[in-house]
């Protein structure tokens, strides 16, 4: 029998982590830097992101635009059984893409959209599956402000061409 206290906690492990994450937070807002950056963001342009209402418009797009690929014969093979997930990340990848905080970057590295659909055959019948179900979605779309206004034209048109092109860019597979 040893009576070592070798399974007694490491002093140096006690006390959580070390302080210097929240102070460094603490003092971005302190001096010229804070003055600079705020006349820059009073003067910078809205994003899109911040005009169709943040996270929650992304949100509720790919939310109905995966309702409908749930139904959807062509397309509900191709996903995991659980689309939770996949609801994230596409709803991430969005946000950030129009402007949004970086999360969708911080979880899953560079999008290389690509490379990421070459697990799945795509050709025109997926792609033209894929872009209705967005484009209804699109229409469907409201911006999250409490208004319920429609989309603003102009930021419609720019996200149904981007759909549209990277859905086209995605093809990797000759039409049967
Ligand atoms: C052309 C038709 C398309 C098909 C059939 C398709 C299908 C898929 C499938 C099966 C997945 C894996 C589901 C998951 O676990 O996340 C996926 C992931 C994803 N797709 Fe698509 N997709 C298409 C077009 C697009 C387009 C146009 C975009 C962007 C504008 C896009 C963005 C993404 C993103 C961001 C992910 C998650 C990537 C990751 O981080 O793993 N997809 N897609």
């Amino acid at each position: 029998m040893t009576t070592e206290p070798d399974t007694h906690p490491q002093a140096t492990g006690a006390g959580g982590p070390p302080p210097g994450d929240d102070r460094e937070n603490d003092s971005f807002s302190a001096g010229l830097n804070l003055k600079g950056s705020l006349r820059e963001a009073m003067s910078a342009p809205p994003t899109v992101y911040e005009i169709v209402g943040g996270q929650r418009f992304f949100d509720d797009l790919v939310d109905r635009f995966y309702d409908a690929v749930e139904e959807d014969p062509l397309l509900r093979p191709m996903y995991p059984r659980d689309m939770g997930p996949s609801r994230r990340r596409l709803a991430g990848f969005l946000a950030q893409y129009w402007g949004g905080p970086p999360h969708y970057s911080e979880e899953r590295g560079h999008p290389r959209l690509r490379m990421r659909h070459f697990p799945f055959a795509i050709g025109q019948a997926e792609r033209d599956a894929w872009m209705a179900h967005m484009t209804a979605s699109l229409d469907a779309a409201t911006i999250v402000d409490g208004t319920g206004r429609p989309l603003p034209a102009e930021i419609r048109a720019a996200m149904f061409d981007h759909f549209d092109n990277a859905a086209t860019h995605l093809i990797n597979q000759p039409s049967a």
